[in-house]
């Protein structure tokens, strides 16, 4: 029988709950368990995507479970997080930890063989603390990283240019957070590169990178979570990983050396396949460029003590 694309959502709160309805509407999913220390809010969502499926490209099982229903699964996906702080992810990081804390032990227990990728923020420090938790290798655990943050990127190239977002190819890498960096170098409009689009010259590059960096903190200010973009943003990265797409998007790996840099996660363009992270695809930077990530890196490589003495 042919395996089908089964995947787990822990935590169904806002982030959650939207990306388990990118999923569904999107198809890229057989079977879906939604997992929540709160059953009932689970059940609801549970039931409120079913109702959707009979209108979806494909048909889906979509129920509230627990960790014993996805030791099968190929993917689990950890949007669950304690307090939402405003204005910086890092605040969450006491909180998340312990989210994580909790999370560990049934993932253990019921004996999980996929991929996990973790979307809780702050997102690079989390996704590092639970691989180590765990005891996974760096191919099994990893962050959404910086694909929402690309894709804002892309829009806000988009908007200043007068072009579709999908013919502008830009990465933000590093941080998901304050210290996100921007390849500018690599930035291409129609395929050619940034300097030479009408317009790419005039761009003002510190006034885009502040947009983007601060389009997650407009919304949450507005609505209290931000939802359709990262629900959006992980259903990509759940594409390229069931279809086996070898699609390079910007996710949060365990680095290998790249730009000098091990030991933590961050966001690099990665090779997403069937194997999930199956490669780092770093791109060569400008100097400054490659100084901008460096120092990315070590904004985050201040929180792994805490992590190891935890
Ligand atoms: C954002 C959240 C997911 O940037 O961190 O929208």
């Amino acid at each position: 029988m042919i395996k089908p694309r089964k995947a787990a959502i822990v935590g169904i709160g806002h982030v959650g709950s939207h990306v388990a309805s990118a999923l569904v509407t999107q198809g890229l999913v057989s079977e879906l368990v939604l997992i929540d220390t709160d059953r009932a809010k689970a059940e609801a969502h549970g039931a409120d995507l079913a109702d959707t499926i009979c209108w979806m490209p494909h048909s889906a099982r979509v129920w509230a479970g627990d960790y014993s229903d996805c030791a099968d699964a190929e993917l689990m996906i950890i949007s669950a997080s304690g307090p939402i702080f405003k204005e910086d992810r890092l605040e969450e990081l006491a909180g998340s930890l312990d989210t994580m804390d909790e999370i560990a032990p049934h993932i253990l227990e019921c004996g999980f063989q996929g991929l996990i990728m973790v979307i809780t923020n702050p997102v690079d420090v989390v996704a590092s603390y639970l691989r180590r938790k765990l005891g996974f290798g760096p191919d099994r655990v990893f962050g959404s990283g910086t694909t929402l943050d690309s894709g804002r990127l892309r829009r806000n190239i988009a908007q200043a240019l007068g072009v579709s977002p999908m013919s502008v190819e830009a990465w933000v890498l590093g941080e998901h957070g304050d210290s996100q960096m921007i390849p500018w170098s690599r930035v291409t409009v129609g395929g050619q590169p940034l300097e030479l689009a009408p317009g790419g010259k005039e761009l003002d590059r510190q006034e885009i990178w502040e947009k983007t960096m601060k389009a997650g903190w407009n919304i949450v200010l507005g609505k209290g979570s931000t939802e359709f973009g990262i629900g959006a943003a992980a259903a990509q990265i759940v594409r390229a990983i069931f279809f086996d797409e070898k699609r390079i998007l910007p996710v949060s790996v365990l680095l290998d050396g790249v730009c000098g840099q091990q030991g933590i996660h961050a966001s690099v363009p990665v090779c997403l396949g069937a194997g999930g992270p199956e490669r780092i695809c770093m791109p060569i930077m400008a100097q400054e460029e490659e100084q901008a990530f460096i120092h990315s890196c070590e904004r985050l490589r201040e929180f792994e003590p805490a992590l190891i003495n935890r």
